[in-house]
């Protein structure tokens, strides 16, 4: 099988180390993916040596995410607000404004976690009047489960529906979106910074665009800045997330804890900081179920990112808006301009 060297990776520091190891993946790396999952993460891995952050939302990666939120975002007493939440009251009015000429809208929360940032903004469109059901989609149907609970028990009344997606490889299921009354517009979310996760934004943001007509807004948020110069400093979700992924996917893929380490860095082929998981061991990955049997060989001193983000430059910002087919219409920023809220409309023609 043909190596490939992923531009993140370095050569083989000691060729002549003839050991390898092999790791399994476990019984619970099958159940959690799909075999077009599994088929998708061994070309991730051969291509790019990444196992992109989406999987690791997945089966007790859910457990990750909610807790992670649960302990490091979410507003508590010592930590009176938060960034996203903020963002959305912010631009609350200019929303609220312009879905005037629509009786009513459906929220529609793409990548909604445990659609905790979005509990306080429907609670003021509801008190309006103006929600006719919110649909949460996301590529993690244990996350799903999370959300359905928390909105039921917040908004009872609230029609509530879900579905796993892709947003890298679909649009958002029409089936979903048709309402007989032709007078509710659609109001998409994606929060969480998670536009900067993704390989594709641009597939992303072009299947955004493809699922929207006139009157629909698209909102979502990401950092601003420059990645480059990163000042090395860990913290958020480049700190606890990719902390617990890493531990997780180790245990998931079968790679010894001694034989690797976690390590975060400015990646230039991709102008992202990413978490990487470098191998100190020649390794055989054997990737071993139903109609899969496939070796990867990773050599010691790769590595395998696990967690990335990418920050917008604004002419980036707006240059990928475009390209996509969509109009700003509107954005804010939090006080420090380094969190920007976006908000896009489909582009004339
Ligand atoms: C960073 S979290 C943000 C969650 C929530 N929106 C928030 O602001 O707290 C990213 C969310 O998007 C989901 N996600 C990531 N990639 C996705 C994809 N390609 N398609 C659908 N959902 C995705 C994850 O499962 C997770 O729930």
């Amino acid at each position: 099988m043909a190596t490939n060297f992923h531009s993140n990776s370095q050569l083989p520091s000691d060729i002549s180390t003839p050991i390898t190891r092999t790791a399994k993946p476990n019984s619970e790396f099958y159940s959690i993916f799909s075999e077009q999952e599994v088929l998708g993460i061994i070309n991730t891995l051969e291509v790019r040596r990444e196992i992109p952050l989406k999987y690791s939302y997945k089966g007790r990666g859910a457990k990750i995410w909610d807790n992670f939120y649960l302990k490091y975002i979410i507003p508590k007493w010592y930590r009176t607000s938060s960034v996203e939440i903020d963002l959305l009251s912010t631009n609350f009015e200019y929303i609220n404004g312009n879905i005037q000429k629509c009786e009513k809208v459906n929220i529609i929360d793409v990548g909604s976690g445990n659609s905790y940032p979005v509990k306080k903004f429907i609670y003021k469109l509801n008190k309006l009047q103006k929600i006719n059901k919110y649909i949460a989609l996301d590529i993690s149907e244990e996350l799903l489960n999370v959300s359905r609970k928390n909105f039921s028990k917040w908004f009872p009344l609230i029609e509530f529906k879900s579905q796993t997606i892709d947003i890298e490889n679909s649009c958002i299921p029409q089936d979903l979106l048709n309402d007989h009354n032709n007078n509710t517009a659609n109001i998409i979310l994606h929060l969480g910074v998670t536009i900067g996760n993704h390989h594709h934004r641009n597939k992303v943001l072009k299947n955004f665009r493809d699922s929207m007509k006139k009157n629909d807004f698209l909102v979502f948020t990401n950092e601003t800045g420059s990645n480059s110069q990163w000042d090395g400093s860990i913290r958020g979700g480049c700190k606890y997330h990719a902390e617990e992924i890493y531990a997780w996917i180790k245990n998931k893929i079968g790679i010894r804890s001694e034989d690797c380490e976690l390590v975060r860095k400015y990646d230039s082929q991709t102008d992202s900081i990413v978490a990487n998981m470098k191998l100190h061991h020649n390794y055989t990955i054997n990737f071993c179920s139903q109609g899969i049997n496939k070796n990867l060989e990773i050599f010691k001193g790769e590595e395998i990112t696990i967690w990335r983000h990418h920050k917008y430059k604004i002419p980036e910002l707006l240059q990928e808006i475009e390209q996509a087919g969509l109009k700003l219409v509107h954005y804010s920023t939090d006080k420090y301009l380094s969190r920007i809220m976006v908000i896009c409309e489909v582009a004339s023609n």
